[in-house]
């Protein structure tokens, strides 16, 4: 059906809603969140990814292959709140505008589809498919919550299942399970990656409080390698959804590996996040740079991100997408219909500062693609204390990206930054205290924040700001994602203000700053 009948029929017969993932949902009374419109219900993002109805949390399988960037997810399609995980499916050709598809892999008898990865099987070790038509081959958690709740230890085994053409329809491998759970409660979300180095495949997984990495030649039999992480990085949590990639260290020939391994709770601002190490993997064990506890990302809702694999060499880019979400109050946003979204696609670099390899994250290029030729707006050499208004009614706030670049006093006192803000006064303040060397994020009087006494707050992350500063703050309808100097500090939120923000207002508590530039562009909508 084409997206404008399909709009027209569902503002028309306000009964039912029918996803194109073939599932039917009740639809909510109109005071529940009406549905005016394809994608435009109230906090509904607009240029980020999410599902069109029900409940959506972490990435999984991203796989590039044949001009597609694959994007399952850990889907539920019976409700807005988690339940008998499936992997929901889109595709996209630039990262940005997304298709939805059918889901691709239901629970069976060997439990629910939890976390896992996919690859191209170029080569056909698996012997699914052919050279000439190689298969895409994913690796999931299999669930049991029957075993789970029998109280037995083994309820999460790893699983594979194949697909011919393109994705769109997937087979599960019949002598599934091919990694069987050694006796550990939490055994999951296989990562997998081929090692040019062994001309293996490898697997990292999560396994209670660590990661276990394993090998194999061709997907189904796996040998165990090496364990990391027990007494290394953050402990305040189970370890969960890893990624294991090597990249090189910009401007120089040294290749790195990265491992992200998100964590929950025990996050740098409580609940869920991901922490990444540094070093040196063989195909059989990771050594890590050093002890340092780094984070992807400071924000609160940016969880369970992993990367792309399969991007052609000719790219050579690693991508990282996140769930824009945090386990602690997940399940109550304030959203109705669906819930969920993705974090903005995001382009990772390895950059050497003083000695110690930083991850940076930046959106991904593709992205400006979306800002709108007519709604934009500079303003140059700005010098302000206290609060100054920047901007009300020309820019669409809630739909914009804004890229500031500060000269800070040579004073340096107290702090500066930004504040969004509607008509009844509700504000997301993001600055930056010069005294305390922090970025911060205040959704504390933000909006809606009713439903969990967990979101509420301020998000800080330590940051030692040089003379200049540079902001890029991307703002969807129900978020904001902040990239620091180039993506050298990141934090993601979630907001839920009760009308829209209408204000931008700059501010500086101290002496005088001086805005060299700041651009403002309206991001056009990817949903129709
Ligand atoms: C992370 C996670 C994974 C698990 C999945 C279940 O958010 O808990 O460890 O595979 O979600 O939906």
């Amino acid at each position: 059906m084409n997206k404008q009948l399909r709009n027209f029929l569902l503002i028309l017969f306000s009964g039912i809603l029918i996803s194109s993932c073939g599932t039917r949902e009740k639809k909510k009374s109109p005071k529940e969140g009406a549905v005016s419109g394809y994608y435009q219900e109230k906090y509904r993002p607009q240029f980020h990814f999410s599902p069109e109805a029900n409940w959506m949390n972490d990435p999984n399988g991203l796989v590039y292959f044949e001009g597609e960037y694959h994007l399952f997810y850990q889907y539920y399609p019976d409700s807005t709140i988690w339940g008998p995980m499936h992997w929901g499916h889109a595709v996209s050709t630039d990262l940005i505008h997304w298709k939805h598809l059918p889901i691709a892999l239901y629970p069976d008898s060997l439990g629910y589809i939890f976390s896992g990865s996919a690859v191209v099987d170029a080569t056909n070790t698996s012997g699914f498919g052919s050279t000439k038509n190689p298969p895409m081959v994913a690796i999931f958690t299999y669930h049991n919550p029957e075993l789970e709740k029998s109280g037995s230890n083994v309820f999460q085994n790893q699983g594979i299942a194949f697909s011919l053409d393109k994705g769109r329809t997937w087979t599960k491998y019949s002598a599934n399970p091919v990694l069987k759970n050694p006796g550990i409660r939490d055994f999951r979300d296989p990562k997998m990656f081929w090692n040019e180095k062994t001309k293996k495949w490898n697997i990292i997984m999560a396994v209670y409080d660590r990661v276990h990495i394993y090998s194999s030649p061709n997907i189904k039999d796996w040998t165990f390698e090496s364990e990391f992480g027990s007494s290394i990085g953050a402990h305040g949590g189970v370890w969960e959804c890893p990624d294991l990639f090597p990249l090189k260290v910009e401007g120089t020939d040294i290749t790195k590996w990265v491992m992200l391994v998100s964590i929950n709770p025990g996050g740098p601002n409580s609940g869920s996040a991901t922490q990444y190490f540094t070093g040196e993997f063989d195909g059989h064990k990771f050594i890590p740079d050093n002890t340092k506890v780094n984070w992807i990302d400071w924000g609160r809702d940016d969880y369970a991100g992993v990367t792309w694999s399969n991007i052609p060499g000719t790219d050579g880019r690693r991508i990282f997408i996140g769930w824009m979400s945090n386990w602690k109050y997940a399940a109550v946003v304030p959203t109705t219909v669906w819930r969920s979204a993705t974090t903005i696609p995001r382009e990772l670099s390895l950059i050497d500062e003083n000695g110690h390899c930083l991850l940076t994250s930046k959106p991904v290029k593709e992205f400006a693609n979306l800002m709108s030729r007519s709604d934009t707006l500079t303003i140059k050499s700005l010098r302000f204390t206290g609060e100054k208004e920047v901007l009300s009614d020309r820019i669409p706030l809630m739909q914009s990206q804004m890229l500031f670049d500060f000269k800070l006093s040579d004073t340096r006192d107290d702090s500066l930054g930004i504040i969004l803000e509607n008509s009844l006064k509700e504000r997301l303040i993001i600055g930056y205290s010069t005294i305390q060397k922090l970025f911060y994020i205040d959704r504390r009087a933000a909006g809606n924040s009713g439903f969990s006494n967990k979101f509420a707050g301020i998000s800080t992350a330590p940051y030692l700001a040089g003379t200049y500063l540079k902001m890029n703050l991307l703002v969807d309808a129900s978020s904001v994602e902040l990239f620091v100097d180039d993506g050298r500090l990141v934090m993601t939120s979630l907001v839920f203000p009760t009308e829209k923000f209408t204000k931008l207002k700059m501010f500086s508590k101290g002496s005088d700053i001086l805005l060299k530039t700041a651009e403002f562009h309206g991001i056009e909508k990817i949903w129709f």
